[in-house]
């Protein structure tokens, strides 16, 4: 029992009197209305959780009372008291949707029981409606885990878990299980930002608390007043509490916590029990934002070994991978691109040359003048590096990339003789990378240039080869010193 909240009509004083007697003393918020006008005026604040009326009073019965809070009030259930002569009345006012009736004389332990009876299936429906809420969690978790980073996911769940617990402030933090600190990432509310970052060290503070002792805790009264938080300040806009952890197999990753600042309205036992419910998908979630980084974090740890060994092919182009991609993803951030895209232009960076693996060494090492047959070899390594890749599911979004590097913007390039914006932009961007690295490089046919003068030779070829407003982007993020 909480704080349910009961309105008793009857204009028998001792009916109504005996029983809001016996329910203030189960705990219940009780107030009487000797008829129905005067319970009409008072259930207009709609704060009751149930009527308990009269059925037959002058000219507002039970009935009448019964079809306006059906008309006009949200979440109030009406039982009925009825004298044995009226029970047809009573039921016929159950199918209008009265929960209940009672019949006189009142039974006060039947009457409690249905009182109690009521107020579990209001619990119950509105339990439902925090469970729909919890599976959209659940699947928005599923759905965006991979697709957002964990920043961006936290903040959505906080956010979601605050709009349903009704709480005015929130935070989730996570666990440093090196450290042994929890670390906090959202904040929400009247939660300052200015927190965000800081550490709190397992068993200190209340999150710190819940880290340790691995439950969920609710605090509603001051925290001087309560053994275990004795020595910390009183947080001076807060009046209640909750905390669980996030836990997924018994391991602990964070901790999330609610504040309300309302006296009135602080949070209940069920409001720890539901936040407990929503953190587990919560887990879930950031346990599978994890994991994703992790087997990402393997995807490039293997692709760039696969670019490294292609590198290696040839001692003059070691690091040359490495660097291209470096070179482009400063291009795509100047031009402003996404982080899905920068992903991409990261991938098409690392395999641009990965063709080159069907290039025979003696032909990539070669310090004499190339012959066409070399040529025509080496002019092979798009196609051959797309059709490698092609086959690999998350690779396919940066095949045009590769095959397409060494396409000029005036179509005289290989191997397709694409020309302007026919050209793959990934394409665009990596043909002024790799040039870029290959003028700045030492080859066996050639000593390498300084910076300045590749700049000034990639300007020359502005148009013919590049795209210039990618090439614009490049001069632009150089001079703002961002390429080493
Ligand atoms: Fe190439």
């Amino acid at each position: 029992m909480g704080n349910e909240k009961i309105l008793v009509v009857d204009d028998d004083s001792n009916i109504r009197n005996g029983c809001a007697e016996c329910l203030i003393s189960d705990g219940y918020d009780v107030v009487t209305a000797e008829n129905g006008e005067d319970a009409l005026c008072k259930i207009k604040d709609n704060s009751y959780n149930i009527i308990l009326t009269d059925l037959v009073m002058g000219e507002i019965g039970g009935i009448e009372l019964l079809e306006y809070v059906k008309a006009h009030v949200v979440k109030c259930e009406v039982i009925l008291m009825t004298a044995y002569g009226s029970v047809e009345t009573a039921v016929k006012a159950m199918k209008m949707g009265a929960f209940s009736y009672i019949t006189k004389p009142i039974n006060l332990h039947k009457m409690e029981l249905t009182i109690e009876n009521c107020l579990q299936k209001q619990n119950l429906e509105s339990e439902v409606v925090k469970l729909k809420e919890i599976v959209n969690l659940y699947e928005m978790c599923k759905a965006v885990s991979s697709l957002m980073g964990l920043d961006k996911l936290l903040d959505s769940i906080l956010k979601l878990a605050a709009k349903t617990l009704k709480a005015e402030g929130g935070s989730i933090m996570l666990y440093d299980e090196g450290k042994g600190e929890l670390l906090v990432k959202s904040v929400t509310g009247l939660v300052s930002k200015s927190i965000i970052g800081k550490r709190v060290k397992s068993g200190e503070r209340v999150a710190g608390y819940v880290a340790k002792e691995i439950k969920p805790i609710l605090i509603t009264g001051k925290l001087e007043d309560d053994s275990r938080f004795q020595h910390l300040e009183q947080f001076t806009s807060v009046s209640s509490g909750i905390s669980a952890p996030l836990l997924t197999k018994g391991k602990l990753l964070g901790v999330v916590n609610l504040c309300r600042k309302g006296i009135v309205n602080k949070f209940v036992e069920r409001d720890l029990t539901l936040l407990s419910v929503f953190v587990a998908p919560t887990a879930i979630a950031v346990e599978n934002v994890n994991l994703y980084e992790d087997l990402d974090e393997l995807f490039i740890s293997i692709v760039k070994s696969l670019a490294a060994a292609i590198d290696a092919k040839d001692s003059y182009t070691r690091g040359h991978s490495e660097r291209v991609t470096k070179f482009a993803i400063v291009i795509a951030e100047e031009l402003g691109l996404d982080e899905i895209s920068k992903r991409n232009i990261q991938l098409t960076g690392l395999l641009h040359d990965v063709g080159k693996i069907g290039v025979s060494k003696e032909i990539l090492t070669k310090k004499e003048k190339l012959t066409e047959d070399d040529w025509s070899q080496i002019r092979q390594h798009p196609i051959m590096g797309a059709t490698i890749l092609m086959p690999i599911k998350q690779l396919k979004t940066v095949v045009p990339g590769i095959r397409h590097h060494h396409e000029r913007y005036d179509g005289n390039g290989y191997p397709d003789k694409l020309r302007g914006k026919e050209i793959p932009l990934f394409a665009r961007i990596i043909a002024i990378a790799d040039t870029f690295d290959a003028l700045t490089s030492e080859r066996p046919y050639r000593n390498k240039m300084s910076c300045e003068m590749a700049i000034k030779e990639m300007k020359r070829c502005s148009v013919t080869q590049f795209d210039p407003e990618i090439l614009k982007a490049f001069l632009s993020a150089y001079k703002k010193n961002k390429m080493f």
